[in-house]
């Protein structure tokens, strides 16, 4: 007979050292000798090794261990044993053993699968070591955002996905029937997080973006999610301070919760201690002249030129240089969208930030926003938008317009980088890219 005694998860197993409990799972892996059998059961929050002894169960029930397949669902119950030599620190001894579905063969063995026999089966690879510790730490990633936002005073206030407009260029956009009208899915929630920005003063959207790159790199994805602060009242240094104190928070609820998935992930948690300092703040200028001294120097190659985006080996460059990331202020007004507030210094550069990260490149992007009525419409015909579709973010600049400012952050990119997982793929549960649309 089957006890029905209080479930618990393998991650709070540590707090139950004696107690009795049931555990609910699928089998990870299993080996077994004569009358003993070692079950490793998978729950989501961690592995837990399930022993199996003929003495303690029935013949039934012992006879149910032993026909469990790879991936099979079951429910033990028994005794959390604390011992520091078990993974996670405990073990349970079973007494009693109930059986979902014993699964079929596993498609996902242990031998090397390449990555497209894995994200062909990513509803299944899900389940694997690394991919749980990631989904675990992108969930903490987001949680801390958050958390960090939440309680500096900001509301989250989301943005619609269906736009009629466009807010990072026309050339990324994915368009879709809408009714009689046609709009396009949203490349950022950036524009209504402005309007919901001078209701409540500090805001952020967190939601899926789109963009219709036709870019096979590492780092992009056509779907993505993205969270969005805007902040009223801000200058391009209040921009940077909430980014850098956001992130830096994220770094150290990473380090204190997500420990054994960084060991999962085979990523040094020294590596995400030597982040949490104080970031250097450099201008665009600055940066365009030290490339172009390393790249005299045969330090990295690269076509950048002054005046020029950064591109990949010029992020990898800055990576490797400052072991951190950088804040990049002060852009060229060619390389930047048409919302950006010019610098009163200098009218050829906006007050424009992306955070390099080692590694990941660009994880944020963000600008004080043109707060000037007439400069925006100018903006807005130069770049040849509809003057009609933005008539309502216009508004915001006749009805109390205030400085303002904010940025986007990637979750994926970030995801990518604090755990050392090259291909940004793995960081999303289902990813959309050039290539893929299945599963
Ligand atoms: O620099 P982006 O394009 O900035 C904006 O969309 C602004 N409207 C944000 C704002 O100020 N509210 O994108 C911001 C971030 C990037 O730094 C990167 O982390 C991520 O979004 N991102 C992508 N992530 C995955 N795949 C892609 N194709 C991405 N494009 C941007
Ligand atoms: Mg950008």
């Amino acid at each position: 007979m089957f006890e029905e005694v209080a479930i618990a998860r393998v991650a709070k197993l540590p707090a139950l050292g004696g107690e009795t409990v049931r555990l609910q799972g699928w089998l990870f892996n299993a080996r077994g000798k004569g009358k003993l059998m070692f079950l490793l059961l998978r729950d989501g929050s961690g592995i837990c090794q399930c022993v199996v002894s003929a003495k303690n169960v029935s013949e039934e029930d012992f006879q149910l261990a032993k026909g469990l397949t790879q991936e099979s669902s079951f429910e033990v119950v028994g005794v959390v044993q604390l011992d520091e030599r078990a993974p996670g620190g405990s073990e349970i001894s079973v007494t009693s053993v109930r059986v979902h579905q014993v699964a079929e063969p596993y498609p996902i063995g242990k031998k090397e699968h390449g990555p497209g026999f894995l994200m062909d089966h990513r509803h299944l690879w899900l389940r694997s070591k690394k991919q749980m510790a990631l989904m675990r730490v992108r969930h903490r990633v987001l949680k801390s955002f958050r958390e960090y936002l939440d309680d500096d005073g900001f509301f989250c206030v989301d943005s619609p996905i269906f736009t009629p407009n466009a807010c990072e260029g026309t050339s990324t956009l994915f368009e879709t029937e809408y009714f009689e009208e046609r709009a396009f899915l949203t490349q950022s929630g950036q524009l209504y997080a402005e309007a919901s920005a001078m209701a409540l003063g500090r805001v952020y959207c967190f939601g899926p973006t789109f963009r219709a790159e036709k870019s096979k790199t590492r780092r992009h994805l056509t779907e993505f999610w993205m969270l969005e602060p805007e902040i009223a009242f801000a200058d391009l240094t209040m921009v940077c301070d909430v980014a850098e104190g956001m992130i830096r928070y994220t770094i150290r609820q990473v380090l204190e919760h997500c420990a054994q998935d960084l060991v999962d992930l085979e990523q040094d948690a020294e590596n995400l201690e030597a982040w949490d300092k104080e970031w250097p703040r450099l201008k665009y200028d600055d940066v365009a002249e030290m490339l172009m001294a390393w790249k005299a120097e045969g330090i990295y190659e690269s076509d950048f030129q002054p005046g020029d985006d950064l591109g990949a080996p010029d992020e990898t460059a800055l990576g490797n240089h400052y072991g951190c990331p950088v804040m990049v202020t002060h852009w060229p007004k060619e390389v930047k969208a048409f919302y950006m507030k010019r610098d009163a210094d200098n009218p050829d550069r906006v007050l424009g930030v992306d955070i390099i990260a080692p590694t990941a490149g660009e994880i944020v992007g963000g600008a004080v926003r043109e707060d000037d009525h007439d400069v925006l419409l100018e903006r807005i015909k130069k770049h040849d938008l509809s003057v009609e579709d933005f008539q309502w973010y216009l508004d915001l600049r006749k009805f109390g317009s205030v400085p303002h400012g904010g940025f986007g952050i990637g979750l994926e990119r970030t995801v990518s980088w604090l755990t050392g997982v090259e291909h940004i793929r793995e960081c999303i549960p289902f990813p959309r890219t050039l290539q893929r649309i299945y599963p």
